[in-house]
């Protein structure tokens, strides 16, 4: 399953992901470890219209705009842990499990998705209201492929060799 993902930038408008589907991959995100246990995140799922409609301009992409629904993980970094030597604050390391979790869910259920920083936080921070202590670190579509597209099945990666060392 993990080397079968990939990036999916092709989305079919009309073919929504049932909600029993969805609540199956938000649960993979309610799941993930967080430092101290804190879950100091939460997991939107947009898909009404006037939420599509708001949070679209986010990401210009035409492939992003024909997502039936957005997957968004905010969360408070006053919620977070901290650590007592440095102030390092694990808000942003517990997001983005809680996305990868959740993206991998996506995958097992056959649902595209498609990781993007590249987003306006702006746009995000007005629409969803969020307070200054509140941030969204990455979105994804979620969706199924408009039909005759097929994945790319090629994973351009670094060799084994060159990344993992037994020592
Ligand atoms: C932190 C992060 C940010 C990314 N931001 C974007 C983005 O804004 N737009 C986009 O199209 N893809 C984005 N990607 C997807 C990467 O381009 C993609 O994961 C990478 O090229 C490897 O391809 P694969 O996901 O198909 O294996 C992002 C991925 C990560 C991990």
């Amino acid at each position: 399953m993990i080397t079968r993902r990939e990036s999916i930038r092709n989305y079919d408008p009309d073919k929504k992901v049932d909600e029993v589907i969805l609540k199956r991959i938000a649960t993979a995100g309610q799941m993930a470890p967080s430092a101290a246990n804190r879950q100091p995140w939460k997991i939107l799922i947009v898909s009404s219209q006037e939420m599509l409609n708001a949070i679209r301009p986010c990401y210009r992409a035409l492939w992003f705009q024909e997502a039936p629904h957005i997957l968004i993980v905010c969360g408070d970094r006053n919620h977070a842990w901290k650590r007592s030597f440095d102030d390092y604050n694990s808000i942003e390391t517990d997001l983005t499990i809680a996305m990868d979790h959740m993206i991998l869910a996506a995958e097992y259920e056959e649902i595209g998705t498609c990781w993007i920083a590249a987003f306006n936080p702006d746009i995000l921070r007005k629409e969803l209201n969020l307070k200054e202590s509140e941030i969204i670190y990455a979105i994804t579509p979620l969706g199924y492929q408009k039909e005759g597209f097929t994945k790319k099945a090629h994973k351009e990666r670094k060799h084994f060799d060159e990344v993992v060392k037994f020592i």
